[in-house]
């Protein structure tokens, strides 16, 4: 089991202090573990007991109350912190931060503290741009200090402008994309296109040849991707599937429509994941009328649609191109012929024929082949698991890039 992830909120004294409890609030609900110190004015606008509440932990307030004997306080909890988050911080913590004063337990914690700090100021539109003020964000810029800016906005001293604290989704998310990023060095903010599902193409206005796919694995890997930090686009042909949390869902119904979204996002895309079951012959004509029956029988004229990631292939310059491949038979030999006629970097294998396998179940036991000899099975596990393996497997050949 992972542990917690431990959060120091430093609270100094400004309106705002109700969006720092609001915020410990949110922290301890998506499962981090919160201490809080506050400084003698941050207790003038909300009182240490509702954050000890919220945090379900002591308030630490002065350095001379020391809890435990065999611990200086100011250095454990400075020690134990994974992230220190200063909200709302003041121009006057801004102020003695940058100049190195430690007169108090907060900041003697944050001088002791060796984690990452940010910085969430909330002050008067004109105490932000006070000169002083701006030399001493820049000064602890320049230490390595991070800042989650201030809105614009109503301020509570009757102004309008630049000061108004962050609010406390926002805080949050800061916070989230930090370990996001810190855990996915790898992942974090690149460009990932995935393609999902079956295409549809079009007999007549009311008929069409399409395939099984749910579009299940292309949207459980572009929901994995967008967790490690990417920004990722899915598109996806017609699904009763939801659009995953924070991914930018493109639908498209044929092959041709599915090559027009992809060829022209592939220039500034990093990783491209073809989940897609794209259809590989189109009706030649497609009727604008439905098709009445006659007695006799009919048959339908077919024709190639573009291979899309053969396509990618050919013009593919940094990007890491990544193919699926379903075979009922010689998968391995299929599999590695893809590689090569496709230009791809990675292929992943399954079989169609095997239980638990392929489209439309929630399972999936994927053979990845990659263009360097490498091989790895995925046993049968969850499309949301194999997911996770697959993203694992590429990670390799982004180091190489
Ligand atoms: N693919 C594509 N464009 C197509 C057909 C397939 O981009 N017109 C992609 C799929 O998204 C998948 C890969 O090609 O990533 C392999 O698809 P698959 O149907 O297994 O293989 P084919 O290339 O169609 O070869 P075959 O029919 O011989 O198995």
């Amino acid at each position: 089991m992972e542990r917690e992830k431990r959060i120091l909120l430093c609270v100094t004294g400004g309106i705002a202090v109700f969006k720092a409890a609001a915020l410990t609030s949110k922290l301890v609900q998506q499962g981090y573990k919160v201490k809080v110190i506050m400084t003698e004015s941050a207790k003038e606008f909300v009182t240490p007991l509702t954050f000890q509440a919220l945090s379900r932990d002591h308030v630490y307030m002065d350095t001379f109350t020391e809890p435990n004997p065999e611990k200086i306080a100011h250095i454990d909890i400075a020690d134990w912190a994974d992230l220190v988050v200063i909200a709302p911080a003041t121009a006057n913590i801004i102020g003695k931060l940058a100049n190195g004063i430690a007169d108090d337990m907060m900041t003697t914690t944050l001088l002791a503290a060796t984690a990452p700090i940010m910085i969430a100021p909330a002050m008067n539109v004109h105490m932000y741009d006070h000169p002083a003020v701006r030399k001493n964000m820049e000064t602890l810029r320049q230490f390595g200090y991070t800042y989650i800016e201030p809105n614009e906005g109503y301020l509570a001293c009757g102004y309008t402008g630049k000061g108004r604290m962050a609010e406390p989704e926002d805080l949050l998310s800061m916070v989230d994309h930090h370990f996001i990023r810190q855990e996915n060095p790898l992942w974090y903010g690149k460009k990932v296109l995935v393609t999902a599902g079956p295409t549809q193409e079009e007999i007549d206005p009311v008929r069409f040849f399409s395939n099984r796919s749910s579009g299940k694995m292309g949207y459980a890997i572009a929901e994995i991707a967008a967790a490690r930090g990417a920004t990722v686009t899915l598109v996806s042909g017609p699904s009763a599937l939801t659009e995953p949390h924070g991914v930018e869902l493109i639908s498209v119904r044929t092959a041709e429509e599915m090559y027009k979204a992809v060829d022209s996002r592939f220039a500034g895309t990093d990783v491209v994941i073809k989940a897609a079951a794209v259809a590989d012959y189109r009706p030649k004509h497609s009727h604008t009328n439905k098709m009445k029956k006659t007695d006799v029988d009919i048959s339908i004229e077919m024709e190639r649609t573009t291979d899309i990631l053969k396509s990618l292939g050919e013009k593919k310059e940094k990007q890491i191109l990544v193919g699926f491949a379903a075979e009922s038979e010689n998968i391995a030999e299929n599999a590695r012929k893809k590689i090569r006629t496709k230009n791809l970097d990675l292929i992943a294998a399954n079989s169609i024929t095997s239980d638990g396998v392929g489209f439309q179940v929630d399972t999936n036991e994927l053979m990845l082949y990659d263009a360097n000899g490498q091989e790895y099975l995925i046993p049968l596990t969850t499309k949301k698991q194999a997911a996770e393996y697959l993203l694992d497997a590429i990670n390799p050949l982004m180091e190489e890039k």
